[in-house]
């Protein structure tokens, strides 16, 4: 299988580091990126990695890594509460999916505790701040070494 993983954010999250900082923590989004290479470097991964507002351009960044990435890591923001559309995009795509939260969503208001795109989802990880992309990573490299 495919050592290529992309990394896709979705809305809001491009403002990381000034966005409810008590929140998401004081680091930008380009921090995230530099972490994220230089481990998936370490790992012998080769790294995508986007950030889209729009819920068609995530869709389109979703399908089009079908046949490309093993793996998608990837945090839909407020569209993980309510789109079956981003849920859709996620089941066509033909490698493993690990969804990510810096927050813990399940201890957050009422509305965050509705996951829709996480049931396309290999895997779940929320509330480890930057370190859940991170430790998804690791879990990606594995899965992909196990073919
Ligand atoms: C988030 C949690 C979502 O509820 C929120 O809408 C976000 C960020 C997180 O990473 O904790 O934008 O996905």
């Amino acid at each position: 299988m495919s050592r290529r993983v992309t990394v896709l954010n979705g809305p809001g999250l491009g403002q990381l580091g000034t966005r409810e900082p008590g929140v998401y923590g004081d680091r930008t989004q380009d921090e995230l990126a530099e972490l994220l290479l230089s481990k998936a470097g370490s790992l012998g991964l080769e790294l995508g990695f986007g950030q889209f507002d729009g819920e068609g351009d995530l869709i389109a960044a979703i399908l089009a890594e079908n046949g490309r990435s093993g793996c998608l890591i990837v945090n839909p923001a407020a569209y993980s509460h309510y789109s079956l559309a981003v849920m859709d995009a996620l089941r066509a795509f033909d490698g493993k999916v690990i969804e990510v939260h810096i927050s813990q969503v399940l201890a957050r208001e009422e509305f965050r505790k509705k996951l829709v795109t996480a049931e396309a989802a290999d895997a779940f990880i929320a509330g480890m701040g930057f370190e859940g992309y991170l430790l998804a990573l690791e879990y990606a490299s594995r899965l992909l070494a196990a073919g």
